[in-house]
C-alpha cells in the first residue's frame, strides 16, 4: 500500500509549520496565511533517470538559427523604432501603458497603419470603441491601407482564435482592461481577467508568429489592476507619459527584452495624430520668460539632451503651514531641496509657499535636475536673475555640495546649439571652457545672480 503523503500547513508569511490548519498563525500573528504543503521525500543521493538531460547549445549555435533580430517590423516612425530597439520583434508581446486620454490609441493606430502599409496584415481590436469610431479615427489619421482590419470585441477567446487562423503580422488589442476570457468568472478588468487574457493572447501570438501590442490604462498614481502585474508577462513595456492637455508626450521603454531602455521618443498631439518633435529644446524655450524664478535645465530624455525651463514661485505664507507644490517634479525631492536651501544657504524659506512648474508637460526624474530647481527657488525668493545666460545641471547632496552628472558632453552640445553662454555644472574632469564649474550651492548662489 502506498504510504499516505504527509501534509503540513505552512505560514506563507513567516514559514512556521503546523500539523493542522488554523485561521491565524500563532508565530507571527498573521491571519489566513496558512497553506497546505507536501513535504518532499528527498534521498541523500541524487537519483538518475527521473528527469531528462537538458539540451545545451552555445550562444553561437543559437544565434545562427535565431531569426528575431533580422525580422523586426519597422514602424517607420523613427522615435518608436528607436525606443523599441529597431522595430517590433516578430512574435513579441508589447504593452503600451499610459493614463487615459494621453494618446495610446492614436499612437498604435499610426503604428498599425504604417506596418499594414509596408509589411502585411494588421488587425486592430478595440474593446472600448465601436469599429465605426475606430475607423473614423483612422480616417482622421489618413489611414488608407487595405491590409488593416478593424474589429470591435471584448472576447479574449475570439481574438486568440482569430490570431491562430489569420496569422496577421501584428495584432493590436485596445485595451486589455476590457477583455475577458470565458474560463475566468471574475469581472472584466479584475486582476485575474487581465492576467489570464494576456496569457491566452500571448500564447496565440507566439504560436502564430504575430507581434502583439496590448494597451493598458494606468491611473495618475501609476497603479491599477493591470499594467504593473502585466510587466512580468510581456517582453516590452512602453510608457506614454506627459500632460493630457497639450505639451509633449514622451514614449519610453521601461522594460525591453530586445533592446535598451535608454531611448525616449518625444511627440506632440496635432490635428492629424501624434507628430514626432525633432527639436524639442527649441520649442520648449520658444516662450521662455527671462525673469526671476526661471532657470533652464539641461536635461536628458533617454539618450537625447533637451533644454527645459524650470519655473519657481515663492510667496509669503498667509495661513498655517507653508505650502509646497510641484508640477513635473517630485514633491518629496522638492521638500528635500527646500531643506538643503534653508540649512546650507542663508535663504529662509520657512514662512514661504513654494511652487515649481516644469514647462511643456515634461516630468523631471533625473537627480541632475536638483541644481536647476534649487536655483529657481533661490532666484524667485530673492527676485534675482542669472548674470549670464546659462543652462544648469547638477545633483545636490545634503550638505549643499554639487555632484557630478552623466552625459556632460551631450548637455554641453545642446546648450551650445541653442545659444547659451555656458553650462553651470560640476566639471568633473571635463576641460570644456563652456563649463562654469559648480561645486557648492552656496558659492553658486553668491556668484551667479544679479538684480
Ligand atoms: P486617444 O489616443 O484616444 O487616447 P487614449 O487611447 O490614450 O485614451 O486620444 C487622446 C486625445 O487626443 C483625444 O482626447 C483626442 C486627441 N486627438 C487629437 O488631438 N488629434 C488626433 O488626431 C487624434 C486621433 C486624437
Ligand atoms: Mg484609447
Amino acid at each position: 500500500m502506498a504510504k499516505k503523503k504527509e501534509t503540513k500547513f505552512v505560514c506563507s508569511n513567516c514559514g512556521e509549520d503546523y500539523t493542522k490548519w488554523t485561521g491565524r498563525c500563532e508565530n507571527c500573528g498573521a491571519w489566513n496565511t496558512l497553506v497546505e504543503f507536501f513535504e518532499p521525500k528527498l534521498s541523500a543521493n541524487p537519483k538518475s533517470g527521473v528527469g531528462k538531460e537538458l539540451q545545451l547549445k552555445s550562444v553561437k549555435e543559437i544565434n545562427k538559427t535565431n531569426k528575431q533580430e533580422s525580422s523586426r517590423l519597422k514602424t517607420n516612425i523613427t522615435d518608436v523604432d528607436n525606443v523599441l530597439g529597431g522595430g517590433l520583434v516578430e512574435a513579441s508581446v508589447n504593452l503600451i501603458a499610459g493614463e487615459p486620454g494621453i494618446g495610446k490609441s492614436t499612437l498604435i493606430m499610426q503604428i498599425a497603419a504604417s506596418i499594414s502599409d509596408s509589411i502585411g496584415k494588421v488587425v486592430y481590436v478595440s474593446g472600448e470603441e465601436s469599429a465605426e469610431q475606430v475607423a473614423s479615427r483612422a480616417a482622421r489619421l489618413k489611414v488608407k491601407s487595405d491590409n488593416l482590419a478593424i474589429v470591435s470585441s471584448t472576447s479574449t477567446d475570439d481574438i486568440a482564435e482569430t490570431i491562430l487562423k489569420l496569422k496577421p503580422k501584428l495584432i493590436v488589442v485596445d485595451s486589455i482592461q476590457t477583455m475577458a476570457c470565458s474560463e475566468v468568472t471574475s469581472a472584466t478588468g479584475s486582476v485575474s481577467q487581465v492576467t489570464n487574457s494576456t496569457h491566452i493572447l500571448t500564447q496565440a501570438a507566439k504560436a502564430s508568429g504575430t507581434a502583439l501590442i496590448i494597451v493598458g490604462h494606468v491611473t495618475k498614481e501609476g497603479s491599477l489592476a493591470g499594467p504593473k502585474i502585466l510587466e512580468h508577462l510581456v517582453d516590452v513595456v512602453l510608457n506614454l507619459e506627459g500632460d493630457r492637455y497639450g505639451g509633449f508626450k514622451i514614449l519610453r521603454a521601461i522594460k525591453n527584452r530586445y533592446g535598451s531602455t535608454s531611448e525616449a521618443g518625444i511627440f506632440e498631439m496635432t490635428e492629424s495624430g501624434l507628430r514626432q518633435v525633432d527639436n524639442p529644446s527649441q520649442s520648449l524655450l520658444a516662450e521662455r520668460q527671462v525673469t526671476d524664478g526661471s532657470i533652464v535645465f539641461a536635461a536628458m530624455e533617454g539618450t537625447r539632451p533637451i533644454l527645459v525651463e524650470v519655473q519657481a514661485l515663492v510667496t509669503k505664507t498667509n495661513f498655517g503651514y507653508p505650502k509646497r507644490a510641484a508640477s513635473g517634479f517630485d514633491l518629496n525631492r522638492l521638500n528635500l531641496l527646500t531643506a538643503v536651501l534653508t540649512r546650507r544657504t542663508k535663504l529662509n524659506l520657512g514662512e514661504y509657499d513654494i511652487y515649481i512648474n516644469v514647462v511643456g508637460g515634461i516630468k523631471l526624474n533625473e537627480p541632475a535636475a536638483d541644481l536647476a530647481v534649487a536655483m529657481a527657488i533661490a532666484s524667485a525668493a530673492k527676485g534675482l536673475n542669472l548674470k549670464e545666460d546659462l543652462a544648469v545641471a547638477g545633483e545636490l547632496g545634503l550638505s549643499g555640495e554639487i555632484r557630478r552628472i552623466p552625459h556632460l558632453e551631450k548637455r554641453i552640445n545642446e546648450a551650445k546649439k541653442l545659444g547659451f553662454k555656458g553650462l553651470l555644472a560640476p566639471a568633473s574632469g571635463s576641460k570644456s571652457t563652456f563649463i562654469k564649474d559648480a561645486k557648492n550651492l552656496r558659492e553658486v548662489l553668491n556668484s551667479c545672480f544679479q538684480k
